[in-house]
This record gives structure tokens, C-alpha cells and sequence, in this order.
């Protein structure tokens, strides 16, 4: 067995994993401490003349609804995603909320984007890159869709970084190594960035770092934790039972007030040369 990413992969998996997702988006998207992390760079997509802005890889649309639901927004998002069940999601959860009429959810693939050059005035990606079969493309595409002048964003986790504690240090950084691993087929993009930037077509303006971290009480890396193992378990990365046994021994530390995890994601302004 090998691992594979299940978002790169989202079109492989089966009713019961693509449930889970969902659940796990839109369960992320309520966590106040990670949505923060949206709102510290949602001024750069509100700021642009035009508002037509476009999120590559929106999953369920939960990141495009909470820029919707700004009131510093009145412009119109196109949401695209490679998933035709988190579409279908997405498109039902902004009917839900009242804004369809200023989204826009499409299928289609990040490496070869459907859209013209120079389409949108701020284009971002929130936790996609980490996912993808080649950041690069997918940064180019970024890039053509954007007009000049406009922004493109990205933000996404170190997942070289992921930590859980736990009392056997060693299973402990086998279990963070196994979680990355089995979740991210670019756990160390976000460190890279810098270095492929110059032969992407974008230039940097601004980037920063933030760590999420929980300590004691989990609800971020509870549901992380609880909707990736499986995908540990099914990679066969680790002797059978183990990712379950670490698992249990999380939701101890959760219920004894002991619990510790964290990680640095980060956000990078760019804007295309
Ligand atoms: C972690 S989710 C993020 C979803 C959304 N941005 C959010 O913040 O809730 C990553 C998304 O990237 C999508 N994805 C992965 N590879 C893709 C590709 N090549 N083209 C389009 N979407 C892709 C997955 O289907 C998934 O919905």
C-alpha cells in the first residue's frame, strides 16, 4: 500500500471517506481559532477594484461563503474544485445560506484551470496546494487567471510541522510523520514557496506565519486526527491497530484536559509579474 492523499484523490474516494471530508470542512470552517486565519487575509481579496474573485480548490465552499458572508464584500466568487460531490455540497450550502446568487461552484482542474487570462481580480487557495499532483502548474494557473494588478493568495499548513504529543516520544513522531505522510502529497510546500516563486510568474508582497496550536481541550486536531487516521490505517504505513491505539490514547488526553497539538500554517500575498 502506498499513500494517497485523499483530496489529491478526491475523485477515488468512497461514499462513506467523501461524507467524512465534508464533515470535516464544514466542521473546520465553524473552528473560530482556524477561520481566523482567513479573516487575517480576507482585506487583500475584499481590497481589489472589481470583486470577482475565484477560489481554486473550494472543496464544500465553506472558505468562499465566509468571504460572502463579509460585509465589507459585495462582489461575486466562482468556486472551482476537481470533486463533483463537494460541488454538489458547495452549491447546496450556499443555496442554504441565501448567496447563490453571488457564487459560482464549477468543476474543474487546478493544474489546467477552464478560465481566461486576466479573468479575476483576486484569485486564492486555502489548504489546496498541499493537496495537488504539482504545485507548480497550479501556481501558473493561478497566475494567468489573475488580472493585472490583482492578488493571488495562498495559505495552507506546514504539515511538516503537525505535532501531537504523546508519552512514547518516538511513536509520537511516527504517528506526525504517518498523519503528514498519509494526508498531504506536498507536506513541506508552504517552506518551498519562496524558492519557486521566481519561475511561477509571481512576485511575493507580503507573507507571514501562524501557529495553531491546542492545548488541554482539542476541537480543531480532534476532528483532524479523527477523519485522517483512517487514511493512515488504509495506507498501511504503520503495523496494523497502531494509528486506532494512538488514536484512543488522543481522546484520553482529550477527556483527562492533557491533550497537546499544533502546527504552523502560513499565508503568502503575491501578485502576478
Ligand atoms: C483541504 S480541501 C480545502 C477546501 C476549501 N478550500 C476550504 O477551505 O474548505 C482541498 C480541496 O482541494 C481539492 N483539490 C485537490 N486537488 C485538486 C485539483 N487538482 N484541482 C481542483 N481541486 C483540487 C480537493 O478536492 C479539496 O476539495
Amino acid at each position: 500500500m502506498v499513500a494517497r492523499d485523499p483530496h489529491r484523490f478526491a475523485n477515488e474516494l468512497d461514499d462513506t471517506a467523501i461524507e467524512r471530508i465534508i464533515s470535516r470542512l464544514e466542521s473546520r470552517a465553524r473552528d473560530e481559532v482556524f477561520s481566523r486565519l482567513f479573516d487575517k487575509y480576507v482585506s487583500y481579496l475584499e481590497a481589489v477594484p472589481g470583486g470577482k474573485v475565484l477560489e481554486v480548490g473550494c472543496g464544500t465552499g465553506a472558505t468562499s461563503r465566509r468571504l460572502l458572508r463579509r460585509p465589507a464584500f459585495s462582489g461575486k466568487v466562482t468556486g472551482v474544485d476537481h470533486s463533483p460531490a463537494f460541488i454538489e455540497a458547495a452549491r447546496h450550502f450556499v443555496a442554504q445560506e441565501g448567496t447563490a446568487g453571488r457564487a459560482t461552484f464549477v468543476v474543474g482542474d487546478a493544474h489546467d484551470l477552464q478560465f481566461a487570462d486576466h479573468t479575476f481580480d483576486a484569485v486564492f487557495a486555502h489548504t489546496l496546494i498541499s493537496h495537488v499532483t504539482d504545485p507548480r502548474p497550479v501556481l501558473r494557473e493561478m497566475a494567468r487567471v489573475t488580472k493585472p494588478g490583482g492578488v493571488v493568495a495562498v495559505f495552507d499548513g506546514d504539515y511538516s510541522s503537525l505535532t501531537y504529543g504523546h508519552a512514547d516520544s518516538g511513536l509520537g513522531r511516527t504517528m506526525d510523520v504517518a498523519l503528514a505522510t498519509a494526508s498531504f502529497n506536498n507536506p513541506r510546500i508552504m517552506r518551498d514557496l519562496p524558492r519557486l516563486l521566481p519561475e511561477l510568474g509571481l512576485e511575493l508582497k507580503m507573507a507571514w506565519g501562524d501557529a495553531v496550536a491546542e492545548i488541554g481541550q482539542a476541537s480543531y486536531f480532534r476532528s483532524f486526527a479523527e477523519t485522517y487516521v483512517p487514511f493512515v490505517e488504509k495506507a498501511g504505513l504503520l503495523p496494523e491497530g497502531t494509528a486506532r491505539e494512538w488514536l484512543a490514547v488522543q481522546h484520553k488526553l482529550m477527556d483527562d484536559g492533557t491533550f497537546f497539538a499544533c502546527c504552523n500554517y502560513f499565508t503568502y500575498i503575491m501578485g502576478p509579474k
